[in-house]
């Protein structure tokens, strides 16, 4: 006996409509500064990139997601944007970019850009035009801006936390307060302001005119909030639900007035630009109001990554978004890994703490990496998965580094991060640095073949065994795993749907329209190994399914 996950949207193949080509491609995210650095003065740009596009191309992905490039105090990698219509000096120019979009492009590779909307930086000329102009004036009507409290307003206007840990509110010098839901070095915009809409929906039509073919919307959930005259303690914020649209901050109704007019600007371009929410919001139902076609299109789905590497837990997520994607007239994403959280070849080798996966990174981080970690076991799930999720119908986005089955760096000096998030909240956060250490491309050498100019993040020793050399020539290496998957996924996408196979205890096992299977054995010991003609595999496999490893077959 089967169970049908249907799928009423059109059958897609790889030859899709111009228009459809993201409702199932393989999206490759791009950290631009720990990528390559081909001018060698340790921090990755965008000559690195043109100069790996055929590593792109060969790698087999249809997309591109290039995170934050524009001019950066790096306060927080880069998501604090100087000037939203540039690129850094320091990783390129706009030139550069336009020869990247060429090159990307020529090698069949689309390009989706980071857009950045809650905060600017505080280099920002309007933050900065805000500062200048003082209490009242239309200036600071673009962010937000506060009295404090206390007698003389010495007190923030109230004790929130921000996301990085440490205040919510920073005070200016003629004593005002301004609201930054990040580090304070990015302030966050006042969205009921016209005059940010509008240069919001002039960025999108710059990029567009330049080329690109979509965006990744930063925090999309939290633009739109009411802040009424007396605002509730952190305590009280913690309390107010989260799943009826009024929350005074995160994911409020109106919000999606904002990306309707997006949508407006993304559709004048031929085909319409997509755009993808980062929307961190409480419930699949709510994640697909953004993921709507009348407004972004497409909304990540964190699920997955915040999974164990458990049967249950796997198939629930896939019936849920797969059947939530239809609803919103999208279709799904699955991600494992990003620039924000534990690298799932290091997760899934943790041993089991209280509470899922991603926290117990976190702890294992901030134990220096002393707590114990199976190296090989990680490795050998995180390739389980990811060859089970580039079986599943909708969008695949892949986070540099993955494809070379790349661990979490966890001894990094305290004097050499940069994370925000590791000296805002120090030793409650370890940060996010030990995901963004430079790639390793060759077995040695400086910067593992990074750069002639060192990391600007110390890579361990390693790293060079993960190098792109060292598992190019390596027949089963994570990289050929990774090349073979996405080549053969072209023709495996034919439609966007699955029907779940029955199957013994610990194994998912399920079948796409055109008769190719994907069977996934999560315990450790062998499992009978179904009938059919094994396409790939995620490791060795005779005549049974080893422990923890996915197939696809076909009969
Ligand atoms: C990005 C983070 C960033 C934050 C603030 C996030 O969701 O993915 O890397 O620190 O937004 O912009």
């Amino acid at each position: 006996m089967t169970t049908v996950i249907d799928s009423e949207a059109a059958d897609h193949t790889a030859e899709a409509d111009a228009a459809t080509w993201w409702r199932q491609a393989a999206v490759y995210q791009i950290y631009p500064r720990s990528f390559a650095d081909a001018n060698g003065d340790g921090i990755g740009d965008l000559q690195g990139i043109i100069s790996r596009v055929p590593y792109l191309k060969g790698l087999g992905v249809d997309a591109v997601w290039l995170s934050p490039f524009y001019p950066s105090a790096l306060a927080d990698g880069g998501y604090d944007v100087d000037d939203y219509r540039d690129v850094d000096p320091k990783i390129g120019t706009l030139d550069d970019f336009d020869e990247m979009v060429a090159a990307l492009h020529a090698a069949d590779i689309k390009l989706i850009v980071d857009i950045v909307p809650n905060h600017s930086s505080n280099r920002h000329v309007w933050f900065q035009q805000a500062l200048a102009a003082g209490k009242g004036s239309p200036e600071r009507d673009r962010y937000i801006f506060r009295d404090g409290l206390g007698e003389n307003g010495e007190l923030p206007p109230s004790d929130w936390t921000s996301m990085f840990g440490g205040p919510a509110w920073t005070q200016v010098a003629d004593g005002q307060w301004y609201l930054h839901l990040f580090a304070s070095e990015q302030p966050d915009f006042n969205w009921d302001n016209r005059e940010v809409r509008d240069d919001f929906l002039t960025t999108l039509r710059f990029w567009c005119d330049r080329g690109v073919d979509g965006f990744r919307v930063d925090v999309a959930h939290g633009c739109a909030k009411k802040l009424d005259d007396v605002l509730p303690t952190q305590a009280e914020l913690d309390e107010i639900s989260t799943t009826d649209g009024n929350h005074p901050i995160w994911d409020r109704n109106e919000v999606h007035e904002i990306y309707t007019e997006w949508r407006q600007v993304l559709n004048e371009y031929d085909p319409p630009r997509i755009a993808v929410a980062e929307a961190w919001v409480a419930s699949a139902e709510r994640r697909a109001r953004y993921a709507s076609p009348n407004e972004l299109g497409q909304a990540f789905n964190f699920d997955l990554l915040e999974a164990d590497f458990d049967p249950e837990q796997f198939r629930e997520i896939v019936s849920t978004n797969l059947d939530e994607a239809k609803i919103a007239g999208s279709s799904t994403t699955w991600v494992f890994s990003n620039h924000d959280v534990v690298r799932h070849a290091t997760r899934y080798g943790l041993a089991p703490l209280n509470g899922r996966k991603v926290k117990q990174g976190r702890e294992w981080l901030l134990s220096g990496g002393t707590l114990p970690l199976d190296v090989e076991t990680g490795l050998r799930r995180a390739r389980a998965a990811s060859l089970f999720m580039l079986g599943l119908p909708g969008s695949a986005y892949l986070y540099q580094g993955e494809e070379l089955g790349l661990g979490e760096v966890a001894d990094i000096p305290a004097d050499e991060h940069q994370d925000p998030a590791y000296f805002r909240n120090p030793g409650v956060d370890p940060g996010r640095d030990g995901c963004r250490v430079p790639l390793p491309w060759t077995r040695d050498g400086e910067s593992f073949g990074f750069g002639s100019g060192g990391a600007h993040l110390p890579q361990p020793s390693w790293f060079g065994d993960r190098s792109v050399e060292a598992e190019d020539s390596d027949p089963d290496s994570t990289l050929n795993l990774y090349r073979r998957a996405l080549a053969l996924r072209e023709e495996l996408q034919a439609a966007e749907s699955l029907e779940w196979v029955d199957s013994p205890e610990n194994v998912l096992h399920f079948r796409r329209p055109n008769g190719w299977e994907v069977v996934t054995n999560f315990s450790t010991g062998p499992v009978e190994l179904p009938a059919g003609r094994v396409l790939i595999s995620s490791g060795p496999v005779g005549d049974t399914l080893p422990g923890e490893t996915t197939v696809w077959l076909r009969s």
